[in-house]
């Protein structure tokens, strides 16, 4: 499985049908052919409605392909995803609201993966696993949060409460979308330095959607570049940030409220 990139899209087209018979199709990925290596963090960046998420979507089987395939280490995904890669592949969204249940407490919601997938050999190991998942993640300690509801925590905590529910599988990929687009900037800069951490130590490989041309420069080893649903750019961050070649990429970035300066 080493020998191949982690993910690879081939000819990967998305089009949502139109709504009624006056609404067009949406194309909303077209010929996207894309190699993501694993242990690095790939940065997708792009205007709204470029097509960002449905990317993200596609690679973790939320949304099948309409055109060309998804590879994850060199296997064609068809169909429903297995088990296993519904361990390795986690999503985090830009509102963690969006994937926590409002009415459990921060502790089951972390255990839960751990039941779903069958880790852990006891009930007791199983809270060990979420405990250490959830102090890696600055929820530290962990019987702080362990009771507490998703709405007794701030905006920056119950993300990472989604990123903590997320590790505890030891997944080989993170896929997050906007992960820090609806936090408070003053917590926008801890949240980037767990996952940038994360990377580092737990060889966790990221994808890391944004709009915001700058957070990328910051985090990513690599960029792809969308527009209107195709790769208007792809290689490494220097290259496509520092000496953009395409117009597009170009406008981004002068676009960009403050300008990316790499760190
Ligand atoms: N479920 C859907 N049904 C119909 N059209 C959709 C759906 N989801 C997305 N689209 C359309 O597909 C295109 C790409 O959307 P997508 O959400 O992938 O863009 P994005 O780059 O993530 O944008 P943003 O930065 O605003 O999140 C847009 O034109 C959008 O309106
Ligand atoms: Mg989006």
């Amino acid at each position: 499985m080493t020998d191949h990139p982690l993910f690879e899209t081939r000819g990967l087209g998305v089009t949502y049908p139109g709504r009624g018979r006056r609404e067009a199709p949406v194309h909303a990925l077209r010929e996207v052919d894309l190699s993501w290596t694993g242990g690095e963090v790939l940065g997708l960046v792009g205007a709204s409605g470029s097509g960002k998420s449905t990317l993200g979507r596609t690679l973790t089987g939320l949304r099948e392909p309409s055109h060309g395939t998804v590879l994850f280490g060199g296997e064609e995904l068809t169909g429903r995803r297995d088990r296993t890669f519904r361990r390795q592949v986690q999503m985090v969204f830009q509102d963690p609201y969006q994937s926590l249940n409002p009415r459990r407490t921060v502790g089951s919601q972390v255990m839960e993966g751990l039941d779903i997938h069958g880790l852990g050999a006891s009930e007791e190991e199983r809270v060990t696993l979420a405990v250490t998942a959830m102090e890696r993640c600055g929820l530290a300690p962990a019987e702080r949060y362990w009771h507490r509801y998703p709405h007794e925590l701030s905006g920056g905590q119950r993300q990472r409460v989604v990123i903590a529910a997320a590790v505890v599988l030891g997944p080989r990929a993170l896929i997050c979308d906007e992960p820090v687009s609806a936090l408070d900037v003053s917590v926008r800069s801890q949240v980037l330095g767990l996952l940038a951490e994360l990377r580092r130590t737990e060889g966790i490989s990221l994808l890391f959607i944004t709009h915001d041309v700058g957070l990328a420069w910051a985090l990513c080893d690599r960029v792809a570049v969308l527009h209107q649903g195709s790769v208007a750019e792809y290689g490494a961050t220097e290259q496509v940030l520092g000496s953009p070649r395409h117009p597009y990429t170009r406008e981004l970035l002068a676009a960009a409220p403050v300008p990316p300066v790499r760190r």
